[in-house]
């Protein structure tokens, strides 16, 4: 939980987070971040649509814990696609938030959820010139996106020579998006995984239990390592203290050979 690695930019970044999607806003979120700080956690992610960065604010302010001892992600809601609107949207963060900078900004995704598959790319660019300004105040530390694709990420190269430091996706045991992820590591952005349990659907894989139980580990404990060891930073969510620090006890090598066999498996049960 200690470990940190360097952004393209320098900024460092723990290499384990919290996720925070879909812990509800109130004392759900309060509960859970105040209890990920007691564990541990130095990394925070969470978004303007989660709906709860004002109680992710209030735990974090209420740990006693310095604010620059811990990394704090959040997110430009998917629908906001203009310059002025990521302004806008941005402020209101920061007034959920009650913090003068954030550690990491994201893109949400390149399409509004409700629209997927329409071309945003322009909006994107819109966006992401919001975005390269507040880095530049130094208001949010480093800058990035989210859910992006091997095309997005090009439409977003062609109109900006802003490279984004990060591009936090969904990233499981059989769901590694090979082409995006060997975009990012050749351009040197960052990948975040999100939902490195399948959002818990991996839990009761008969398969990769056989893999965790050869090192006297969980299943969850296994698929947290082997995201790390594809060269990404896990995002595990949990609301539960013991799972906290079940998630964050990843101290331990996966064999080339077991990698490989976690590389092979199919994804086709989760989607
Ligand atoms: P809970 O919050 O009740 O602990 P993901 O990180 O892929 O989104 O997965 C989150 C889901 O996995 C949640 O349902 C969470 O449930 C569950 N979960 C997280 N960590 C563990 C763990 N160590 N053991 C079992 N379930 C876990």
């Amino acid at each position: 939980l200690t470990d940190h690695r360097a952004l393209a930019n320098g900024v460092e970044i723990p290499v384990l987070g919290f996720g925070t999607w879909q812990i509800p806003d109130g004392d759900d979120a309060y509960d859970a971040v105040t209890s990920a700080l007691e564990v541990g956690y130095r990394h925070i992610d969470t978004a303007r649509a989660y709906g709860n960065e004002a109680s992710v604010a209030r735990a974090i302010a209420d740990s006693g814990i310095a604010r620059d001892e811990i990394f704090v992600t959040t997110k430009l809601p998917a629908e906001v696609k203009s310059y002025d609107g990521a302004l806008r949207s941005f402020e209101t963060t920061m007034d959920a938030l009650g913090m003068d900078h954030v550690d990491l900004y994201l893109i949400h995704a390149p399409w509004p959820w409700n629209e997927q598959g329409a071309d945003y790319r322009s909006g994107n660019a819109e966006a992401w010139r919001a975005m390269a300004e507040i880095q530049q105040s130094g208001r949010a530390r480093a800058i990035g996106v989210s859910n992006f694709e091997v095309a997005d990420l090009e439409a977003l190269a062609s109109s900006s020579d802003v490279v984004p430091q990060v591009n936090q996706i969904r990233f499981f045991v059989g769901n590694t998006q090979d082409a995006v992820t060997r975009y990012c590591h050749d351009h040197g952005i960052l990948v975040e995984a999100y939902s490195p349990l399948a959002t818990g659907s991996i839990l009761d894989d008969e398969d990769v239990r056989a893999i965790a139980d050869g090192y006297d580990r969980t299943v969850a404990q296994l698929c947290i390592r082997y995201a790390l060891q594809k060269d990404t930073v896990p995002l595990p969510k949990t609301t539960n203290a013991d799972r906290m620090r079940e998630n964050a006890d990843i101290d331990f090598e996966i064999s080339d050979e077991d990698m490989a066999r976690l590389d092979g498996i199919d994804d086709d049960k989760r989607e």
